[in-house]
């Protein structure tokens, strides 16, 4: 079963009434853990590489054509994803790459600097069939400053997307990044409210920080696309931190790194079965 695209995935999953995980992968063992979660689950799935994942490694195209070859192999439909992406020039990297869809993150940027750097991001994206994400109001967090209390307006939303023509809309309704406790609340409300306003899918991002009953209600208020790091990252580091906790001498990495993919890969099998409990493949 194919690569295919966040679009796709996200278009089922609204119609539908679930949520599409997008996961945070930073090395390989991460990309296959996921693949892997999302195989035994047999759901759909969004591989997703930030702008601070090719900071960590200097350059895109290594983890991203890993990415793309371990989704091209998958036994479900798997989808590569550009996350919080800066600047035009990665955009454009990932796209020549073979992404099918970016995140451009213009949410500091004042309003229309943000409408006006957002809309050339699309044109350029979709004339080459890439899909475009971009954030209004800020979803805290991103620089270690909790601020749970950004919220985005729903009829500045919906100009928002008319004015850059985005295929998805990150919105701020109460989470915030890299939490390491499940205790955000979420605006249920303003979450309807801009489903109902909006014709494109939403995305929570700093969905580590939340509850899971909140995450399934989140879903079921109108949230699509549910961005996850910080909780993939704690089963990982765990099952890495209790390994060698258990065998201090252990030198070769393969002996921490697999219970460490089999840890992520069972978090994300019951996360993708939370989010769409009866499948949700396309
Ligand atoms: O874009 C990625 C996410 O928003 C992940 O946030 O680390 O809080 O799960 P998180
Ligand atoms: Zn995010």
């Amino acid at each position: 079963m194919p690569l295919t695209t966040a679009n796709e995935i996200l278009r089922v999953g609204r119609e539908r009434g679930h949520g599409c995980a997008s996961c945070n992968v930073v090395t390989l063992e991460q990309i296959s853990g996921v693949v892997t979660g999302a195989e035994r689950a047999d759901r759909p799935v969004i591989l997703q590489i930030s702008h601070n994942a090719v900071r960590y490694h200097g350059a895109l195209a290594p983890l991203g054509r890993a990415a793309l070859a371990a989704a091209t192999q998958a036994t479900v439909p798997v989808a590569v994803h550009l996350d919080h992406a800066e600047s035009a020039e990665l955009i454009h990297e990932a796209v020549q790459l073979g992404f099918g869809s970016v995140m451009y993150d213009g949410s500091t940027l004042e309003h229309a600097e943000n409408v006006r750097r957002t809309a050339e991001v699309v044109a350029e994206c979709h004339s080459s069939g890439v899909a475009v994400e971009a954030e209004l109001g800020e979803v805290g967090g991103k620089d270690g400053v909790h601020a749970p209390g950004a919220r985005t307006d729903p009829s500045e939303a919906r100009e928002f997307v008319r004015a850059t023509g985005v295929d998805a809309l990150a919105v701020a309704v109460g989470s915030s990044h890299a939490m390491l406790t499940q205790d955000a609340e979420l605006d249920f409300d303003l979450i309807a409210q801009l489903r109902a306003e909006l014709d494109v899918p939403l995305v929570l991002h700093g969905s580590s920080g939340v509850p899971d009953a909140d995450l399934a209600r989140a879903v079921d208020s109108g949230m699509t696309k549910i961005n996850m790091a910080t909780r993939l990252n704690g089963s990982f580091t765990a099952a890495v931190r209790e390994y060698l906790a258990a065998n201090p001498t252990t030198v070769d990495t393969r002996k921490y790194l697999a219970p460490a993919r089999s840890a992520l890969a069972s978090d994300v099998a019951e996360l993708l079965r939370m989010f769409a409990p009866e499948g949700a493949r396309s």
